[in-house]
C-alpha cells in the first residue's frame, strides 16, 4: 500500500460509497485488465458488507467482471477527474487504458483485481455474486466488498473529513457531460429533538 493508505474495516466499508461518488471500476481476466467510471453505485447490505454498481453489459467491463468473478471500486479524487472522464468515453476493448494514461495498479490482497491509490481516496475489492438468472436482464452488479483501504488525509477512522488541505483527494460527483462537483459544504447536525406541532387556530 501507498504510504497514506490504510486499511479500511469491513463495517466502515460501506461508507466510502455511502454518499455517491463516481467511482472507477477495475477488473482483469487472464492478460486482459481495464478500468471504467462509474456514476451508479451504492451500499446494498451490512453485514457482510455488499454493494450495488451499474456494469452496462455491453462494456469489455462487464466481460471481465463475468469471466474473474471479482472487481476494484477505486474512488477517484479530484485530481483524476478528468481521466475519470477519459476512462469512461472509451473501451477497454481496443487500448488497455492502464497502459496509455500511465495508471500505475497494485493487486487487490484478496483476490488480485488491479487497485489504484495514487490519486484516489480509497479503494474496495468486490467478490461477484453470481446472479446467473440476472445477468444478461440487468445491468446491475452485486458484490461482497473483501476488503478496503483508504487514504488517511481524508478517509480515517470510518469518517470522511473535508478541508482545504484535502481537495485533491475529495470525491468527485458528475452532473453529466464530463461536469463533476466535490462535497463542499459539510453539514454537521443532530437529530432535531421532538417538537409536536402546536395546533393555533382559534387563540387569541
Ligand atoms: C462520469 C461517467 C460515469 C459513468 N457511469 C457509468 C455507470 O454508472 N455505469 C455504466 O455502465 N457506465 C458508466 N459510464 C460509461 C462507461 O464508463 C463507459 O461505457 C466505458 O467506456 C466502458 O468502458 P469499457 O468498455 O472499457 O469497460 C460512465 C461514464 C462516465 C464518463
Amino acid at each position: 500500500m501507498t504510504p497514506n493508505f490504510r486499511p479500511v474495516a469491513l463495517e466502515h466499508a460501506s461508507r466510502l460509497v455511502n454518499h455517491g461518488p463516481t467511482v472507477l471500476v477495475t477488473s482483469a481476466a487472464g492478460d486482459r485488465r481495464n478500468v471504467m467510471a462509474a456514476a451508479w453505485s451504492m451500499p446494498v447490505e451490512f453485514t457482510p458488507p455488499r454493494i450495488a454498481v451499474v456494469i452496462d453489459k455491453h462494456t469489455f467491463t462487464r466481460e471481465l467482471v463475468i469471466a474473474s468473478g471479482a472487481f476494484g471500486i477505486c474512488i477517484p479524487g479530484t485530481v483524476l477527474a478528468g481521466l475519470t472522464y477519459a476512462v469512461g468515453s472509451e473501451s477497454g476493448r481496443s487500448v488497455d487504458k492502464f497502459a496509455v494514461h500511465g495508471i500505475v495498479a497494485r493487486p487487490g490482497p484478496v483476490l488480485g483485481v488491479p487497485l489504484i491509490e495514487a490519486g484516489c481516496a480509497a479503494w474496495l475489492e468486490c467478490r461477484l455474486i453470481r446472479e446467473a438468472h440476472t445477468e444478461d436482464a440487468y445491468d446491475t452488479c452485486f458484490a461482497e466488498v473483501v476488503a478496503a483501504a483508504a487514504d488517511e488525509r481524508i478517509f480515517a477512522n470510518g469518517r470522511w473529513t473535508f478541508g482545504d488541505d484535502n481537495v485533491e483527494l475529495q470525491t468527485i460527483h458528475h452532473l453529466g457531460a464530463g461536469n463533476f462537483v466535490r462535497p463542499g459544504g459539510v453539514l454537521r447536525t443532530k437529530p432535531m429533538p421532538a417538537s409536536p406541532a402546536r395546533d393555533t387556530a382559534g387563540e387569541s
